[in-house]
C-alpha cells in the first residue's frame, strides 16, 4: 500500500514500491504568488505529467541525470528518492516575472550573454519565507551545497538550459524562464535533476504571436490554461 508523504500546491508525493522509489502523483491544483491564489483547471495534473515525462526523457537522452524512472499512468510517475537540496534554481533567458519588478527590468530584455549563458538565480525552497532569493555566498555558508556542488549544478544548468531551449525552439516557442530543482542520491557524482519542468515551472511564449503558453495565464486571469498546457503538449506530438 502506497502510504502518503508529502503534499505540496501542485504533487503529491507516495512511498514506491522499492525503498529508494517515490511515486509522484501531479495534481490539477494551482497556485499562484506563493498560493495567495488559488484555483485548478481541467486535465493540468495531466498535461503536466506527460510534458515533464517528454523533457525528463529527452534529457537523460541527452546525458543528463534525473530522477525520472517511469511514467505509470495519466496521473503519476514513478522517481528516484533523493535527498534534495534546499535550493529552487531559477534560469531566465529573457526578463519577465519577479526579475522585472524587482530590478526595474524591462519584460522581454535578453539576459543570455555572448556565449549563450543564461542569468541563473537562487532561492531558498521554504513557503512559510516566500522562497526568498539568496546569493551563492548564503548557500555556502549555511552548507545548502558545498562550494564544488554549486560549481557542478551551475555547469548543468548551462548545458540543460542549452538543449531545452533548442527543444522549446524546435517547436516555435520561446523558453523565457523556469525554475529547477536537484536532489543528491548517495553517489559522488553530480545532483540529479528533480521534481518536474512543465508549463507551471516554465514561462513560454510563442515565438511568433509571443502568446503565453504557462502558468502567467492563471496568474494574470487570461483564461484558457488547459488549452495553453495542450498546446505544448500537441506540438511535443504527446496528445
Ligand atoms: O516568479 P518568477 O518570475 O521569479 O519565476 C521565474 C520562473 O520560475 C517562472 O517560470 C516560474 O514559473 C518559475 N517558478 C516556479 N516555482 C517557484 C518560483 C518560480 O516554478 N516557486
Amino acid at each position: 500500500m502506497k502510504e502518503k508523504i508529502y503534499e505540496g500546491k501542485a504533487k503529491i508525493l507516495y512511498t514506491g514500491p522499492e525503498e529508494d522509489q517515490l511515486i509522484q502523483y501531479f495534481k490539477d491544483d494551482a497556485t499562484a504568488f506563493n498560493a495567495q491564489k488559488k484555483g485548478s483547471f481541467k486535465d493540468k495534473g495531466y498535461l503536466n505529467n506527460i510534458i515533464s515525462e517528454h523533457l525528463m526523457l529527452y534529457l537523460k537522452q541527452n546525458n543528463i541525470a534525473t530522477h525520472f524512472i517511469k511514467r505509470l499512468n495519466d496521473r503519476e510517475q514513478l522517481i528516484k528518492k533523493l535527498d534534495m537540496i534546499p535550493v529552487e534554481f531559477i534560469v531566465r533567458n529573457i526578463a519577465a516575472g519577479s526579475l522585472c519588478k524587482r530590478l526595474g527590468i524591462k519584460e522581454g530584455t535578453k539576459l543570455q550573454d555572448d556565449t549563450g549563458k543564461p542569468l541563473i538565480e537562487f532561492c531558498l525552497k521554504d513557503d512559510s519565507l516566500n522562497d526568498p532569493l539568496i546569493g551563492e555566498t548564503h548557500i555556502e555558508f549555511f552548507e545548502y551545497m558545498t562550494r564544488s556542488e554549486i560549481k557542478g549544478v551551475k555547469l548543468l544548468l548551462e548545458i540543460i538550459n542549452r538543449r531545452l531551449s533548442e527543444k522549446f525552439n524546435s517547436i516555435d516557442v520561446i523558453l523565457v524562464d523556469y525554475k529547477l530543482e536537484f536532489g543528491n542520491d548517495g553517489s559522488k557524482f553530480l545532483p540529479l535533476l528533480a521534481d518536474e519542468i512543465c508549463p507551471d515551472t516554465c514561462r513560454l511564449w510563442d515565438k511568433e504571436t509571443g502568446e503565453i503558453l504557462d502558468k502567467d495565464r492563471f496568474r494574470k486571469d487570461l483564461g484558457g490554461e488547459t488549452e495553453a498546457y495542450q498546446e505544448i503538449a500537441r506540438r511535443f506530438g504527446l496528445i
